[in-house]
C-alpha cells in the first residue's frame, strides 16, 4: 500500500481535535496534521482545538508551533503561516453552543452550508470520551461527521459493550473510526503485502512449517508523565489488547477476499474467535522497580508495567503453534519485532562440530520500527575446507526503497484515511469486544506482579514461559547496515 492519492480527501473539512493541548496531540496529531498539509493532503481544512485549558487562538497556535518544532524540527518553515491560519481554539468550558458556533464560523469560511465534512478526533482519557460524544450530539455536530476514538476502548467486555452501545445512540457504525496506530505503521501494512503478493511464503505460513511466533515490543521509556493514566490501565490493556493483538491478526489471518475494510475486518475477527481464552498461568506480569515512587501511583500498586504471555489460535492453520507476546516499560532496548521461527530439519547428515542448528532455527523477522526492516535468516556454508555452518541472512531495509521519503507517519496515514472514510486500517467493535472476552480470565485472576530492574528484559519468569525455546531479543547479530558490504 503506497501513499494515498493527493485528491483523496477533496471535500472541505473541519477537524475538531479534543484534547488538543495534551501529550498525544503535541507529539503526533498536530505535527501529523502539519505534515499532511505540507504534503498537499489537507487542502480546504480548518482545525479547531479544544481542551480543558482556557486559552485563546493565539496561545493555541503557539503551542502547536512549539509541538511541531519539537517533533519535526520544521514548524517555522514549510508553509507554517498558512497552516497556522487554519487553526483556532475553543475551550471545552464554552460548552456545546460555543463549539457549534466555532464550527459554523469555519464552515462558512470554507464553503456553503451543508457541504463541509466534519472529523472529530477524541484524544481524551476513556472516562471523558462519552461526555464529548454527548456534547457533539447537543451541538448538532454528529451530522456530516466522522469520529475517531482513541484506545483503550473500554477496560473490559462489559465497559466496551456499554461504550459501543452509547456511542451508537449518537453515531452510526460507519461514522466511527477506532484507531490503533500500530496498524497505520507502514511496516504493519507491509505484512499484508509480503504475505499475499508473493508465492513463496504463504504456502509455508502454517503449523506444518512454523514452530512458534514472537511479537516483542520492549520499550526503554518509563511512565513519569503518564503514571496516572497507567494506574488505571497497565501494559496488558495499553499495549496487548490493542496493538499486539492487532498485529497478530495481520500476521495470522486467512487471505481476505479483497484488501478492503469488510473482508479484512472479517478475517481479523475470525482469528480472534479462534484464539483460546488467555490462561493466567501462561502470563508473566511485571512492574519496574521505582514505579511505585512516581507521583499518582499507589504505594502498593499492582499495575503491570510489563507483560509476557503465550496465546494460541486453535484453527486449522495455527493449532499447536504458540504465539509469545511481550511488552514493557524501562526495558533494556526499544524494539518492535515479529519473529517467525521455522521448524528445524533433520541434522544427522552433518558432521560433528559443523554448527548446524547451534544458532537456533531459521527466522523471518519483521522490524516494525519507523525505518522498518525485514530479515530472513538461514544456515550456509562457511567458505573454506570441511563443512562448517554459519547463520546468514537476507535483509531488506525500507529506506532502500526509492519511495521511502513518501512514508506517512502512522497517525498521519490514519487521520487521512478517516477523512476519506476508509475503515480498512481501523478496528471493529466486535473484534474489540471479542478481545476483552478472551482477556476475562487474566483480568479477573491476574498473576501477581513481579519486580524487575530498569534496563533488564523483565522478570526472570519470562524464560520459563517460553522454554525450551528462547526469546529472540536481544539479537545475537545486529542488523546489517545496507551501506556496509560485510555479512
Ligand atoms: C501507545 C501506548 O499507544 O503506544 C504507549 O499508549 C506506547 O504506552 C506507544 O509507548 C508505543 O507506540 P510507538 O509507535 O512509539 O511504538
Amino acid at each position: 500500500m503506497s501513499r494515498p492519492e493527493k485528491s483523496a480527501s477533496s471535500r472541505p473539512h473541519v477537524v475538531v481535535l479534543f484534547g488538543a493541548t495534551g501529550d498525544l496531540s503535541r507529539r503526533k496529531l498536530l505535527p501529523g496534521l502539519l505534515h499532511l498539509f505540507q504534503a498537499g493532503l489537507l487542502d480546504d481544512t480548518r482545525i479547531i482545538g479544544s481542551s480543558l485549558d482556557e486559552i485563546d487562538d493565539e496561545k493555541f497556535v503557539a503551542i502547536a508551533r512549539e509541538a511541531c518544532e519539537q517533533s519535526r524540527g520544521d514548524g517555522a518553515d514549510g508553509r507554517w503561516d498558512e497552516f497556522a491560519s487554519m487553526l483556532s481554539f475553543v475551550p471545552q468550558q464554552k460548552g456545546a453552543q460555543g463549539l457549534a458556533d466555532a464550527v459554523a464560523r469555519c464552515e462558512k469560511e470554507l464553503a456553503g452550508e451543508g457541504e463541509v465534512q466534519r472529523l472529530h478526533y477524541l484524544s481524551v482519557p476513556p472516562k471523558a470520551a462519552l461526555a464529548v460524544v454527548h456534547m457533539l450530539e447537543e451541538a448538532g455536530l454528529a451530522e456530516r461527521s466522522r469520529i475517531v476514538m482513541e484506545k483503550p476502548f473500554g477496560t473490559d467486555l462489559e465497559s466496551a459493550r456499554s461504550l459501543n452501545a452509547e456511542l451508537h445512540e449518537v453515531f452510526a457504525e460507519e461514522q466511527i473510526f477506532r484507531i490503533d496506530h500500530f496498524l497505520g505503521k507502514e511496516a504493519a501494512q507491509n505484512i499484508l503485502a509480503f504475505r499475499f503478493a508473493n508465492g513463496l511464503f504463504e504456502p509455508i505460513w502454517n503449523r506444518n512449517f512454523i514452530d512458534h511466533v514472537q511479537i516483542d515490543v520492549p520499550e526503554t521509556l518509563g511512565l513519569e508523565t503518564r503514571a496516572e493514566f497507567y494506574e488505571s490501565t497497565g501494559a496488558y490493556k495499553d499495549m496487548v489488547v490493542t496493538h499486539l493483538f492487532q498485529v497478530l491478526a495481520f500476521m495470522a489471518m486467512e487471505p481476505p477476499t479483497a484488501l478492503a475494510p469488510g473482508p479484512i475486518g472479517e478475517e481479523k475477527v475470525k482469528v480472534f474467535r479462534s484464539m483460546k481464552t488467555i490462561d493466567p498461568s501462561q502470563a508473566v506480569r511485571g512492574q519496574y522497580v521505582g514505579y511505585r515512587e512516581l507521583d499518582g501511583v499507589d504505594d502498593e500498586s499492582d499495575v503491570d508495567t510489563f507483560i509476557a504471555l503465550q496465546v494460541e489460535i486453535d484453527n486449522w492453520r495455527w493449532a499447536g503453534v504458540p504465539f509469545y507476546l511481550r511488552t514493557g516499560k524501562k526495558l533494556a532496548e526499544g524494539a518492535r519485532i515479529i519473529s517467525i521461527a521455522f521448524k528445524e530439519p533433520p541434522r544427522h547428515m552433518f558432521p560433528q562440530g559443523s554448527g548446524v542448528g547451534l544458532q537456533g532455527p531459521d527466522h523471518l523477522t519483521f522490524d516494525l520500527a519507523d525505518q522498518s526492516r525485514m530479515s530472513l535468516s538461514f544456515y550456509g556454508k562457511r567458505p573454506g575446507p570441511g563443512m562448517k555452518l554459519d547463520k546468514l541472512s537476507m535483509q531488506f531495509a525500507m529506506h532502500e526503497n526509492k519511495n521511502s521519503d513518501q512514508v506517512l507517519e502512522a497517525y498521519e496515514r490514519l487521520i487521512h484515511d478517516a477523512m476519506r472514510g476508509d475503515h480498512t486500517l481501523f478496528t471493529t467493535a466486535d473484534g474489540i469486544e471479542r478481545l476483552w472476552e478472551l482477556s476475562e480470565p487474566l483480568l479477573t485472576d491476574p498473576p501477581p506482579v513481579r519486580a524487575y530492574g530498569e534496563g533488564t528484559w523483565g522478570p526472570n519468569a519470562i524464560h520459563q514461559l517460553i522454554a525450551p525455546r528462547a526469546w529472540r531479543l536481544p539479537f545475537e547479530r545486529s542488523w546489517r547496515d545496507p551501506n556496509d558490504s560485510g555479512v
